[in-house]
């Protein structure tokens, strides 16, 4: 039974509608019944459509992954607080909790753990389709890639309709992608690739391809090891954001998840999105000093350019990600030493927040403002940062991807447009046109 509806009386033809409201959205598919008379034609004329540019105020899916609540701060997987999960949990448990949509047993952490630690290791021939690459290819590009690659050595992964075939490609996608990810960084460094070491951890293993030289254990630091894997977990799902959608948008043609999971780096790539980090770090280092800042923020005022690492489309308060990755940034510091690009960056959070400009627009720090001080603390070169927010939200959008292959209401991505060109026109042959 309905009990809450919008009622619309459409001005062109004097007809009013009961629309159903449901979660707090009316379907669009509602509005396409109403109908403008085309008196010239005898027509009713196309259904109302919503022009929605960037998706600012559309609900694309129903989804029990992630919970956000960006007036208050708040982020929550499958129920979880984020600040909860980054203190007791680790990012496998993490991603085991977005795929599953529960917390495991012992047993069930035990065999998921051991499942994704020896599926760690890739076909040889990925190996060599990585080493094709130019010494300057951008490691994001390399993985983007390697991922899509990755559907020509598992061509089951194309049977999506089963249930286990689905599972052992989430295995595979999380296992791997941090043996390709250091696989893109040793290769821009022209130094040989190292195969996974099974006895590590997930992230310790991730620091042992990275960092290995000629010793034969890598022993990673174990509080570097613990920073990087509150990384991943801060990083490892946000919703519908832009990569997910990007995800879901080439999973919704029902193609393999390495299909789509690469649609969802290319989309993170981008400096809007995940590719922030790199712009933060290019922006305090072009500062330089803090003497430089009011002259810096009077020019994002003016419109020059923008504040990177600040604002988010559904923050509208302080980034619960960006707090967190604060406190990482300390503990890293502590054996890196510090970073002076740190002191750049309070000094513009601090004038920001205080700043008419930012605080009417309710621009606070988002998840990128700190992170790429760690990353670049942990000696990564600005191109990885990327890589790494890529491995983290890998369980994200498998999680994204797994909920709408079994959504029976998700249809193919395929938005509506307003049309503005040219209508009718008769083509004039070259040889006329060009007489
Ligand atoms: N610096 C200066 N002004 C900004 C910034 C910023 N970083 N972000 C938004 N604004 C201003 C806009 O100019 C606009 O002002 P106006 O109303 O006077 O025109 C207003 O705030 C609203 O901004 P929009 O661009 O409409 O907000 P939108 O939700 O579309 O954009 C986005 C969100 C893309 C994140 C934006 O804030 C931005 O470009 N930030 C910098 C890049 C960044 O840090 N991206 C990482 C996001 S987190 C992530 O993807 C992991």
């Amino acid at each position: 039974m309905v009990t809450e509806s919008l009622t619309v009386r459409d001005n062109r033809t004097g007809v009013e509608y009961d629309i159903p409201i449901t979660d707090g959205t009316i379907r669009a598919a509602d509005l396409g019944k109403i109908k403008a008379a085309d008196p010239a034609n005898n027509e009713e004329g196309p259904g109302l459509a919503v022009y929605d540019p960037g998706f600012v105020n559309t609900a694309s899916c129903r989804s029990s992954v992630t919970y956000i609540d960006g007036d208050k701060g708040i982020l929550e997987y499958r129920g979880y607080p984020i600040e909860q999960l980054a203190e007791n949990s680790n990012f496998l448990e993490v991603s085991y909790l977005l795929v599953h949509g529960a917390l495991p047993t012992k047993e069930e952490y035990d065999a998921w753990v051991h499942e994704i630690t020896y599926h760690t290791f890739v076909h040889e021939n990925i190996k060599e389709f990585m080493q094709g690459f130019r010494y300057d290819a951008h490691p994001m590009g390399m993985l983007m890639a390697s991922v899509g690659a990755m559907s020509t050595f598992y061509p089951d992964a194309a049977n999506i309709s089963d249930p286990d075939n689905r599972r052992l490609q989430i295995i595979r996608l999380i296992a791997k992608m941090p043996t390709l990810g250091a696989w893109a960084f040793r290769h821009a460094q022209g130094k040989p690739y190292v195969y996974p070491d099974n006895d590590l951890s997930y992230t310790g293993n991730f620091l042992s391809m990275l960092f290995k030289m000629s010793e034969s254990k890598y022993a990673p630091d174990e509080r570097i090891e613990k920073a990087l894997d509150t990384l991943f977990i801060l990083h490892a799902d946000h919703e519908q954001n832009a990569s997910a959608n990007a995800v879901r948008s080439v999973g919704s043609t029902q193609v393999d998840p390495y299909s789509s999971v690469a649609a969802g780096v290319g989309a993170l790539f981008g400096p809007l999105h995940g590719g922030a980090n790199e712009a933060v770090l290019r922006m305090l280092r072009r500062i330089g000093k803090v003497e430089n800042i009011p002259a810096f923020i009077e020019g994002v005022k003016a419109g020059n350019e923008r504040l990177m690492g600040f604002g988010h489309r559904v923050y509208k308060n302080y980034d619960p990600r960006a707090k967190l990755i604060k406190q990482q940034a300390y503990n890293v510091f502590e054996v890196t030493g510090t970073n002076p690009l740190l002191d750049i960056a309070q000094e513009l959070e601090k004038i920001a927040l205080e700043d008419e400009y930012f605080v009417k627009r309710k621009l606070y720090p988002n998840v990128d403002f700190y992170s790429g001080l760690i990353y670049e603390a942990l000696e990564f070169p600005p191109e990885m940062f990327t890589v790494l927010f890529a491995i983290g939200r890998t369980p994200g959008w498998l999680s994204q991807w797994l909920e709408l292959v079994q959504d029976k209401e998700q249809k193919i991505a395929r938005p509506k447009q307003i049309y503005t060109g040219e209508r009718g026109l008769n083509f004039v042959p070259r040889d006329v046109r060009w007489a």
